[in-house]
């Protein structure tokens, strides 16, 4: 399987360490032997260090080799997967389930079907990388293999983000704490600014604006929503990003969906949107538990979108005009023109 970083890299001695990225001189400081290695380093750190430097062991560890893949050129390094297999189980009745659907990163797959058909479940299944041991019997293979047992529990370095219908925030953490801690967890380089990334990004997807400065309990469903397609689209290292019907969400679908696409990962999403249902590559059709079909997005679905949109502005614009107390004496073109 990929990129699983092995404790190898830590041999590398601190003098190569500091030239190889500057940031190791800042972190290491001037030291009196420049030939110990990182790994030997790290061991002779007390506790009294590591609360200096405001990180755990292990926390300090993935951040060594956060800066090594740093400087060789992967900025933010996302777990590299080549691919995400999905092999069918069974149906609500029992039935088998005649799937075996090879995803690649890069693939937006939509997944449609009636409320209670098994969207959830096959998002589910792909979260906890099931191996015929839930429901559905499923099984999920990373690049064409079983994962390791420990991937499907990790806290770090986990495959999968998953962003759910709920998202309430219990925590009284103002916006800006809470993304430059992920930032951090994820060892980005400068994560202050890495958050003002998260957070303007957030608020080009939300209707309604909001700082560094709010608190987590104040933001409304959208922009909780928008904060997280953000921060998972700008700082996440999973490279399967799952999410359940995005559009109970008041934000703008379409620009958090491209922010997706262009992050390289693998985004399946349960929708009852036709126009998000039909941006995406393929839809997975779903009824009573099983898959049934996987459609290709065909060029005339794709040459229907715009006429598709245009309508869906039409209906956004008369919905914003209602909820600021415009009246509707007349039909707007061209819902009139069709009487
Ligand atoms: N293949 C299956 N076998 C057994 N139960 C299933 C299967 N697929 C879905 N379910 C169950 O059916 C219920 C509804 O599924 P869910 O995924 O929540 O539907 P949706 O998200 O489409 O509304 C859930 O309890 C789920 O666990
Ligand atoms: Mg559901």
């Amino acid at each position: 399987m990929s990129a699983h970083m092995s404790p190898a890299n830590l041999s590398l001695r601190l003098d190569e360490a500091q030239r190889l990225n500057p940031a190791f001189a800042t972190l290491i400081g001037p030291t009196p032997k420049p030939d110990l290695s990182l790994a030997d380093w790290l061991a002779s750190l007390d506790s009294g260090d590591l609360d200096r430097l405001k990180f755990s062991r292990v926390e300090l560890e993935a951040h060594l080799l956060a800066l090594i893949q740093d400087a060789q050129g992967f900025r933010n390094p996302v777990t590299r997967i080549k691919s995400l297999r999905i092999l069918g189980g069974r149906d609500k009745t029992g039935a088998a389930e005649n799937l075996d659907l090879d995803l690649r990163p890069g693939a937006i797959v939509s997944v449609v079907g009636p409320t209670g058909s098994g969207k959830s479940r096959l998002l589910g299944d792909i979260e906890c990388l099931a191996q015929g041991d839930t429901p559905s019997g499923r099984r999920i293979l990373i690049d064409g293999e079983i994962p390791d047992p420990a991937r499907r529990w990790a806290a770090s370095g986990k495959l999968v983000a998953q962003l759910s219908q709920n998202m309430n925030f219990v925590v009284d953490l103002t916006v800006g704490d809470f993304v430059e801690m992920h930032a951090e967890c994820r060892a980005v380089d400068n994560p202050e600014q890495a958050a003002a990334e998260v957070i303007a990004c957030a608020n080009q997807l939300a209707g309604e604006k909001f700082s560094a400065a709010t608190s987590l309990t104040q933001l409304s469903g959208g922009q909780s929503r928008a904060l997280m397609i953000a921060d998972v689209a700008l700082l996440s290292t999973s490279p399967i990003v799952l999410i359940d019907e995005i559009e109970n969400a008041g934000i703008n679908r379409r620009q958090a969906l491209d922010l997706l696409v262009a992050s390289d990962k693998i985004v399946l999403m349960s929708t009852h949107d036709p126009i998000l249902a039909l941006h995406a590559h393929k839809r997975i059709v779903i009824a009573a538990g099983a898959v049934l079909e996987v459609i290709e997005t065909s060029d005339t679905e794709r040459a229907h979108l715009a006429t598709l949109e245009h309508y869906d502005r039409l209906m956004s614009e008369l919905r914003e005009n209602l909820r600021h107390g415009a009246r509707l004496e007349t039909l707007p073109l061209p819902f009139g023109s069709l009487e």
